[in-house]
This record gives C-alpha cells, sequence and structure tokens, in this order.
C-alpha cells in the first residue's frame, strides 16, 4: 500500500492528550473516504488509549495503511521528498504543540510536522488542554506563524447531536475537511 501515486496521503499523530478516541475516529473515517494513512502514535498515547478506550493498539494501528514508531526518525514521511497532502495531530498535546512550535524535532511526529511547515503542506494541530496559561498560548501562537492550523477539538450543538458518536464524528469530520479533504456526511448549515 506504500506510495500509491493515485491516493490521497495523509499523516495522522495520536499523541498523550485526552480524546485518544477522536484519532482513532479520524482513521476510520478517512478509511472510509478512501484516503492513505500513515500513523503514528505516542508513548504516552498508548497510556491515553488504554484509559480512555477498549481498543488495542494492534486494532487501531490495523485502521492505517502504514504505521510508524515515533522513534523512527529515518521514515520516509520524515523527508519532504516523501508527498503528502498534510498532517493531523489529534489529539494534540502541550508538549507536542512546543515541539512544534520551537522546531523541535527529535522524534518521528515532531519531524513528520515540521517537514509539513517547511514544504508548505497543511498541518492540523487539535490541541487538547485547560485551562491555558499565557505559555501555552504563546507556543500556538509561534506554531501559527509558522503555518500550522490551530484547531481545538471543539463540540458543536447546532446539529443537535443525539449522542458522543454524532459529537465526535462531526468535531473530527470538520478537521479532516479543513484538510480539504471532501466528505459527504458532514452537517452543513443551514
Ligand atoms: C490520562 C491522561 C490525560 C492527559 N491529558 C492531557 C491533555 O488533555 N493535554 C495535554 O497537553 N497533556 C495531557 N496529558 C499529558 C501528556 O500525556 C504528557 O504531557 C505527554 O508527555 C505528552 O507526550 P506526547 O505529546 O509525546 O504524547 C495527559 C496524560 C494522561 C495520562
Amino acid at each position: 500500500m506504500q506510495n500509491n501515486p493515485s491516493k490521497n496521503k495523509i499523516i495522522l499523530a495520536i499523541t498523550g492528550a485526552t480524546g485518544a478516541m477522536l484519532g482513532i475516529r479520524a482513521l476510520e473515517i478517512l478509511k472510509k473516504a478512501n484516503v492513505e494513512t500513515h500513523l503514528i502514535i505516542s508513548g504516552p498515547a498508548r497510556l491515553t488509549i488504554a484509559q480512555e478506550t477498549d481498543r488495542s493498539i494492534a486494532e487501531i494501528e490495523a485502521l492505517a495503511d502504514v504505521n510508524y514508531q515515533p522513534e523512527d526518525i529515518a521514515a520516509p514521511i520524515a523527508s519532504g521528498s516523501y508527498p503528502t497532502k498534510g498532517m493531523l495531530i489529534l489529539p494534540c498535546s502541550i508538549k507536542t504543540l512546543s515541539q512544534v512550535a520551537n522546531a523541535q524535532t527529535d522524534n518521528l511526529i515532531a519531524r513528520a510536522a515540521d517537514v509539513c511547515l517547511k514544504e508548505g503542506r497543511s498541518l492540523i494541530l487539535a490541541v487538547r488542554e485547560s485551562p491555558l496559561h499565557r505559555g501555552h498560548i504563546r507556543l500556538m501562537d509561534l506554531a501559527a506563524a509558522s503555518g500550522a492550523i490551530i484547531a481545538p477539538p471543539m463540540p458543536i450543538f447546532y446539529h443537535r447531536p443525539q449522542n458522543l458518536e454524532e459529537m465526535t464524528d462531526q468535531i473530527v469530520a470538520r478537521l479532516i475537511q479543513r484538510l480539504v479533504i471532501p466528505l459527504p456526511d458532514i452537517f452543513q448549515w443551514p
């Protein structure tokens, strides 16, 4: 499945902020949309996945087309010569935000994100923390100045979600659409 030139390729990183299910749902939606996914799960995300979901890592990795370890700094997606449409970090911890904002590229998540920025590709950081201190806000400003899209995973209510799944799906679908991947099922106003 690697390097299929006819398919859109998206890098998806799940980091150790709360909301692991959002990243997992993104994998499912991207699979349905026939998008090739390149997945990196951080070490701390393994903890949140165990804490917050009933999914095994193997089950989640099976949803992706290509899987990488965060330590694999020599992976294809660590190079700008490997073409992708962009990257979504969902959820994005403050630690990873800080690494991206400061171009501190000592793991594959931060390096692949930095590559997207330097190559002018979309990078969405679904930063999940609350409340935010001024240092967090400064980091978001810094990352945005380098071209990152700061998109905290916030729920919407005007489509009247009936359950957590419907709420989750809208959050995730909007983030994916921001990568300019059209999804037929997303709620549109009015
Ligand atoms: C259950 C749990 C929930 C967490 N929630 C958050 C969060 O919402 N936001 C955040 O920035 N960090 C959160 N953390 C802390 C991060 O996991 C920690 O800072 C970690 O170093 C992030 O590393 P990573 O970005 O490489 O995944 C949480 C940790 C745990 C165990």
